[in-house]
């Protein structure tokens, strides 16, 4: 039985997330979405709300379960049982980093590999990222993100987009 843990911040998911979490549950017995709770970074979401999206989102998938975890990676691949870590891969400018990732826990656990899915072209430019910013700046942001989580966009941006409405000193 193959267990695979797909990592990530999540912050929020997205449809291209959607996606490889989609194809990599056909590809393993069992997939772990592991949801990085990291202290130094504060998210838009906390990480009880990206888990609960997650499972949200992911409910449909009978082979798919999310947790979140600290720390390293690998270890929370080792005790999950997985001996595959998913990622995606929408660009070449995701090579460098993901390569460096893969690598350097392959050098702490030679028995978890890396598996690579490329991002279905639909979504190769979509990221939580780009997402919060057009949610930001009042853009339509639904296209990018699964249906489940509209609201909560919308609830959290609810305030913050109140910081950013364009005046007339932005413009010279
Ligand atoms: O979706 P992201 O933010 O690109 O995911 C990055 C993630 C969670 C995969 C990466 O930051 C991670 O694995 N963090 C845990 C700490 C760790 O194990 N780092 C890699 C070894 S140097």
């Amino acid at each position: 039985m193959t267990i695979a843990v797909y990592p990530g911040s999540f912050d929020p998911v997205t449809l291209g997330h959607l996606d490889i979490i989609e194809r990599a549950s056909k590809v393993v017995d069992h997939l772990i979405i592991g949801v990085l709770n990291n202290n130094s970074k504060t998210p838009l979401f906390s990480v009880e709300e990206r888990v609960k999206m997650l499972k949200d989102v992911t409910a449909h998938f009978p082979n798919v379960e999310v947790q979140s975890f600290g720390g390293l990676l690998i270890e929370f691949a080792h005790r999950c049982n997985a001996t595959v870590i998913i990622r995606g891969l929408r660009a070449i400018t995701d090579f460098e980093y993901e390569l460096q990732l893969a690598h350097s826990n392959r050098m702490l656990a030679p028995d978890v590999d890396t598996m690579f899915f490329t991002t279905n072209l639909r979504y190769a430019y979509v990221s939580s990222s780009m997402v919060k910013e057009v949610a930001t700046f009042g853009g339509d942001f639904t296209k990018f993100v699964p249906e489940q989580i509209t609201a909560s966009m919308l609830e959290k941006y609810k305030d913050v987009r109140k910081q950013y409405l364009p005046t007339d000193k932005d413009s010279v």
